[in-house]
């Protein structure tokens, strides 16, 4: 499934995104500047945010409420806002592009 990260300062990074991994995984084993993943995509660490465009966020859904207790307290976060760790890669993600945050947490 293609997916597509966008860095705060405009550069894109277009991947290959292995169905049934999440995003974050696709972003890190593709060396995406800009996804820390601390803690290794358990929802922990709120530095695997990407902020959607609002056609794939309505798609998609809000975050759940793990996922909404780690994104409110974070700086960056937009109406839009995800952690890339809680999305799963599928057919229905293919041309998805996603904006990463100046800073992650
Ligand atoms: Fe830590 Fe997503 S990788 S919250």
């Amino acid at each position: 499934t293609k997916v597509v990260f966008v860095e705060a300062n405009g550069t894109r990074h277009e991947v290959q995104a292995r169905d049934g991994r999440s995003l974050m995984q696709a972003a890190v084993q593709n060396a995406v500047p800009g996804i820390d993943a601390d803690c290794g995509g358990k929802c922990l660490c709120a530095t695997c945010h990407v902020i959607l465009p609002a056609d794939w966020y309505a798609r998609l859904g809000g975050p759940n409420p793990e996922e909404k207790e780690m994104l409110d307290p974070t700086p960056e976060r937009t109406p839009t806002s995800r952690l890339s760790c809680q999305i799963q890669v599928s057919d229905a993600l293919e041309g998805i592009v996603v904006q990463l945050p100046a800073f992650q947490m």
